[in-house]
């Protein structure tokens, strides 16, 4: 059979997939013209880059998550590795990360020089559990980056306590899937040193690309704000806040990972909008899931069982659901192969 029929020929199996297959648009998003203004009104003004509308979305931030801290990022990536460095892993520490997630949070160890160290999930959650990391500790072990994967959160409060006496170790919640989650009445960021967001396209909240880190620590926080700006003592709109012009040092090695203005001034509508939009809700239900056309067109599947009492923010939640049969976590030894393999966007 010549290549051309082979290629016009329909696969058999390949025809019984897309029977029951539904197509979710990844990319579709929120942001339309009436965002123009927001963005025209940075271009009006002096100032392109982080700097008063960066301020404003970091107070919002504050006040959603009922945090003292936020601060912008142009990604969860390069937050995560700004948060890492402020937290001084480096080469010689492990970091314990889940075999099952995006690909970014072992690679933000690694950037830093740090070893990922790669634990199972519990199969029926996805979420790393608190024996499974207390079993991983070891005594170069420096931080923990639980993935709240596919909208659900796990339990951060169990996780700390099950480092038990090691303060040592850093707990960084990876919020890329999980801005409006709670675990419990537990928010991102209130039994962690620091939660990060991701505000990537295709994220519940989103200004194309960028991220957020929220954290209780005054300390920590000054840190990050410096490692995030080239370890600079005082960025450029803290330098001309007053009338007399504050001096800057380079006080620790730093990235650049700030937001500018012109991505931020996208995020108030979006941030104010998502809890009280329709993607956030109660999973503990079966009507929830009965009523998701996924659950209609893939009945064969096996659900991911929701993390009760979890509020989910159901971001890619149709992916855990119609995966959850056919993936398993792995043991550590074959984690780092077969994450990159299973961990696509
Ligand atoms: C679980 C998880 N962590 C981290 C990231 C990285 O986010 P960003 O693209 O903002 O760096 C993603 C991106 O999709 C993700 O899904």
């Amino acid at each position: 059979m010549s290549a051309q029929a082979r290629r016009a020929r329909p696969r058999a199996d390949a025809t019984r997939e897309t029977r029951n297959v539904m197509t979710v648009p990844f990319y579709r998003h929120g942001l339309d013209e009436s965002y123009a203004e927001a963005v025209a009104n940075v271009l009006r003004s002096p100032f392109l880059t982080s700097g008063a509308v960066s301020k404003a979305v970091e107070a919002q931030l504050c006040a959603f998550f009922d945090v003292p801290h936020a601060i912008l990022v142009n990604s969860w990536t390069n937050g995560a590795v700004a948060a890492l460095m402020a937290l001084g892993v480096g080469p010689g520490d492990e970091v314990i990360v889940p075999a099952m997630t995006f690909i970014a949070t072992a690679n933000v160890a690694e950037l830093v020089g740090a070893k990922p160290v790669f634990v199972d999930v519990d199969p029926a959650t996805l979420m790393l559990t608190p024996q499974s990391v207390h079993d991983a500790v070891s005594e170069r072990t420096r931080a923990v980056i639980p993935v709240h994967l596919y909208g659900q959160m796990c339990d951060v409060r169990a996780l700390r306590r099950a480092l038990g006496k090691r303060t040592d170790i850093a707990i960084i919640e990876d919020c890329a899937h999980s801005f409006e989650s709670s675990f419990d009445g537990q928010l991102p960021g209130e039994h962690s040193d620091a939660a990060i967001f991701s505000f990537y396209a295709t994220k519940n909240v989103t200004c194309g690309e960028g991220g957020a880190i929220i954290c209780r620590s005054a300390e920590l926080f000054e840190a990050i704000a410096q490692t995030r700006l080239h370890g600079m003592s005082a960025g450029a709109i803290d330098r001309f806040a007053s009338r007399r012009y504050r001096h800057w040092d380079m006080v620790r090695l730093g990235t650049k990972a700030n937001l500018p203005d012109l991505l931020a001034s996208l995020l108030p509508p979006p941030i104010a909008t998502i809890a009280s939009g329709c993607r956030c809700a109660r999973l503990s239900s079966d009507a929830t899931r009965r009523r998701s056309p996924v659950r209609r067109s893939a009945s064969s599947r096996r659900w991911p069982a929701p993390c009760t009492p979890v509020i989910s923010s159901r971001y890619m939640f149709h992916r855990g659901c119609a995966t959850a049969s056919s993936r398993r976590s792995t043991n550590a030894a074959s984690a780092r192969r077969s994450t990159i393999a299973r961990c696509r966007r």
